[in-house]
């Protein structure tokens, strides 16, 4: 009999520790509405961004190439900018001073921080799918 009970308590454990585990991997974001980055991370990119980038581009400018990259994997943009970025200098930063820079521009256009810092090299960004900005 106390075994019978102790079986269901440990069943009811395993049970709830499931529950969570499941919760934890739903707190990855699926889109970039769903918090990619830190307000932090995006604050620590905003000077970087305005010596290496904002000359060349605005907000307008990532608000359309986020618009015409509709269900893209982040990673994709972020990779091209990784090579190809700046365009007087490619490659010429740090990677999580692109991670930075790329925060900066989410909250430039709008999108919403989270509690999850944007990774390049934890792969996460395969899997948040770039959506419009305003929908
Ligand atoms: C000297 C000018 C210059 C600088 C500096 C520069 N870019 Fe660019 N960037 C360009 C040009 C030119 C293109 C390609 C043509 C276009 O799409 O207008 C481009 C394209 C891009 C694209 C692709 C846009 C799309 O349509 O998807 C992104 C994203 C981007 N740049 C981000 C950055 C970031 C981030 C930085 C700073 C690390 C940066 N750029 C610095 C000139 C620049």
């Amino acid at each position: 009999m106390m075994k019978m009970v102790k079986n269901s308590v440990w069943s009811m454990l395993a049970a709830s520790a499931a529950v969570l585990a499941v919760s934890c991997a739903t707190a990855q974001p699926a889109t970039i509405k769903d918090g990619a980055y830190t307000a932090e991370q995006a604050e620590s990119g905003k000077a970087i961004y305005e010596r290496r980038c904002g000359a060349c581009h605005n907000a307008d400018f990532y608000r359309t190439a986020f618009s015409n990259r509709n269900n893209q994997a982040l990673e994709v943009m972020f990779e091209e900018i990784l090579v190809t970025m700046p365009a007087d200098m490619p490659g010429s930063l740090m990677d999580s001073e692109y991670e930075s820079v790329l925060a900066h521009i989410l909250s430039l256009v709008g999108y919403p921080a989270g509690d999850q810092e944007l990774s390049y090299a934890s792969g996460t960004m395969g899997s948040i799918l770039i959506v419009p900005p305003g929908q």
